[in-house]
């Protein structure tokens, strides 16, 4: 779970490379480091920190020049985070230089040999043995560098996403994927390489993404030669033209990316349904879901496989496909259902939810479900991602690139998309009325506006930030479809906060939470308009009583809760099923503020990364 960069051709590498790991550090930023060659040396520098560090260290201690280089971003699994754990790792000759995200599970088998055949190692790294490895090859085997990467990796169990050059071959990058993303941006005369086509949208739009169990030979002067690593058979490689642009990853005027990720959310729920949602027509179209329909009315259930936010986003829509469309749903966690065994059957479809579409368990969860013979649907962000490929269909969320690392605007779109697809089947099997369809379609139409509106409390919501910013406990209940979100609140302040929150349905307090109730204790409730209105009221009382202090989203001209709870936080009046797309808004943007006065890495929380791509 790194970002990687590289570039070779005319330009200089180093802003190039520089430039591409800050767009990359949403994927790692315990450590940095860089190689450029100069012509006759590989110049190295890496360092502990993040890369503003490695920036600053240059600065200082080298000048780099030079057209070909890599770069590394790091989120630590073999070893810990220090300046000679950091990548690029460089062979014993000082030839080969190589960077790395991801795990080479068999590599204490490999550095034995390694050790025996008179090797040394400087750092605890998995990848500084695979470029040994490679080099021994090159040496035992007399091949070039490109066949020496193929022979290694066939040796190698785990996953990669490799970038590596040898410094006797200039005019040759060599990269390799199996598991971790890699994309080659093609330009004239020059090539880029990355964990995703951030890093060099400014110079091109023609990008290869690797498959699992590809590499490629990059050579100046060539067309990019993408072989299978298992054969060394040649694949014709797909030239993909790409669709964002710079402004898209860019903070736009906002503090933090995740702010900015939180205004956006109107306008990225809108491009979720764009095309999709036709409500003049009464109809909702998903390219991915025509073809499969039978599927999914003829299932036995749908299981959804998930992970944090994500799993949330599954929460909620087990309400709403039970309640429409009258399938039985299971969500799973995708860590937990993988290694349980789970009974999954022909008749089961399976829904991933996945934003960056890279989450290793959920990826694994889908591999499985596929053995087992299940229809698997994902849903998820990143478009050419792994799990979009791995799944037989799917809908993309088109919520554009998520840079924070605390999801917030996927959320949002994966709740869009679930629910198009609910009302969709349910439209379909007859469960709904034509009356509460048309609604439903209307309304959803509806939600971008009224989250601009939710979004207003901005500022009244950052008052209570202030108000609360330094207890050290949170509790958030909520019931039904917000009872996700309560949980959804709960993860957000703790992962940017690092204040401890709990999300429980409101009922279930009484069971034990309640416990925690005293005149210290912030719970914050969702207790809009909804069935269970009255029983969150009477939750509220229970809370009171015990002298815990009431923090409310309500609905807009609300005067019941208000009159009981110590601050409010309104949002327009929505139908039950669609309020998780506007209660969620205020919390996310408590969390924020809270995080903010905390004087918190809001955009690169301590410990976490954008996508896990290990288990
Ligand atoms: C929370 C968060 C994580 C992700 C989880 C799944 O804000 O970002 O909990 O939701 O790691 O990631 P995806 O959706 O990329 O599979």
């Amino acid at each position: 779970m790194c970002g990687i960069v590289g570039y070779i051709g005319k330009k200089e590498a180093y802003p190039i490379i520089l430039n591409g790991l800050k767009r990359l550090e949403y994927r790692g930023y315990d450590s940095a480091g860089i190689a450029i060659y100069d012509g006759s040396n590989i110049q190295l520098c890496k360092t502990k920190g993040k890369v503003a560090d490695l920036e600053e260290k240059i600065k200082k201690e080298i000048t780099i020049k030079g057209n070909l280089g890599i770069g590394h971003t790091r989120w630590a699994t073999h070893g810990v985070p220090n300046d000679i754990n950091s990548h690029p790792h460089l062979s014993n000759s000082g030839n080969l230089v190589i960077i790395h995200n991801g795990i080479i599970e068999n590599y204490t088998s490999l550095k034995e040999e390694l050790l025996k055949r008179g090797y040394t190692f400087h750092s605890e790294t998995d990848t500084e043995v695979l470029v040994n490895l490679i080099e021994d090859i090159i040496k035992k085997e007399k091949v070039k560098l490109g066949k020496a990467v193929q022979i290694a990796l066939n040796q190698v169990v785990g996953a990669y996403a490799i970038a590596i050059f040898d410094k006797n071959k200039p005019d040759e990058i060599v990269v390799a994927k199996l598991g971790s993303p890699l994309a080659i941006g093609i330009g004239e005369d020059e090539f880029f390489v990355a964990s995703d086509a951030s890093p060099f949208i400014e110079f091109t739009n023609n990008a290869i993404y690797l498959k699992d169990e590809e590499m490629a030979i990059i050579r100046i002067g060539r067309d990019v030669e993408v072989r299978k690593i298992k054969d060394d058979s040649l694949v014709a490689p797909y030239i993909e033209e790409l669709k964002i642009n710079l402004e898209q990853i860019e903070k736009g005027g906002y503090e933090h990316f995740m702010l900015k990720e939180i205004f956006e959310q109107p306008t990225v729920i809108k491009d979720t349904y764009r095309g999709r949602l036709l409500v003049n027509k009464g109809i909702i179209k998903l390219g991915g879901l025509e073809d499969y329909i039978e599927k999914f009315i003829n299932a036995d259930r749908i299981i959804i496989v998930a992970c944090g936010t994500s799993w949330h986003a599954g929460l909620v829509a087990e309400y709403i496909f039970e309640d429409w469309a009258r399938i039985p749903v299971e969500v799973e966690y995708a860590s937990e259902f993988r290694y349980r065994n789970p009974i999954i059957t022909e008749k089961d479809v399976v829904i991933a939810i996945s934003q960056s579409g890279e989450t290793a368990d959920t990826l694994a969860a889908v591999k499985l479900a596929k053995e087992k013979g299940a229809f698997v649907y994902g849903i998820c962000n990143v478009v050419g991602s792994s799990i979009s490929r791995e799944t037989h269909s799917g809908t993309y969320t088109h919520a554009g690139p998520e840079i924070g690392v605390a999801s917030t605007k996927s959320f949002t779109t994966q709740i869009t998309v679930l629910t198009m697809i609910a009302l969709k089947l349910a439209k379909i099997k007859g469960t709904i009325s034509h009356r509460d369809f048309m609604l439903h379609l209307r309304e959803l139409e509806l939600i971008p506006s009224k989250v601009k509106e939710a979004l207003e409390s901005n500022g009244k919501i950052q008052e209570i930030a202030e108000i609360f910013k330094d207890v050290k406990n949170f509790l958030y209940l909520g019931r039904g479809h917000n009872f996700p979100v309560a949980l959804e609140g709960a993860l957000k302040l703790k992962e940017i906060s690092y204040i401890h929150a709990e999300g429980y349905p409101a009922a279930e307090m009484k069971h034990g939470p309640i416990a925690l109730i005293d005149e210290q204790m912030p719970v914050v409730v969702i207790a809009v308009n909804s069935n269970h209105y009255d029983k969150v009221v009477s939750n509220i009382q229970e809370i009171k009583s015990r002298q815990g202090i009431i923090i409310a989203v309500v609905t807009e001209g609300d005067t019941i809760v208000k009159e009981m709870a110590d601050y409010i936080m309104e949002v327009p009046k929505t139908p039950e099923t669609l309020t998780p797309l506007v209660t969620t808004i205020p919390l996310q943007l408590l969390s924020y503020h809270i995080a903010v006065l905390l004087n918190r890495n809001v955009d690169q929380p301590r410990n976490l990364a954008k996508s896990v791509t290990v288990e």
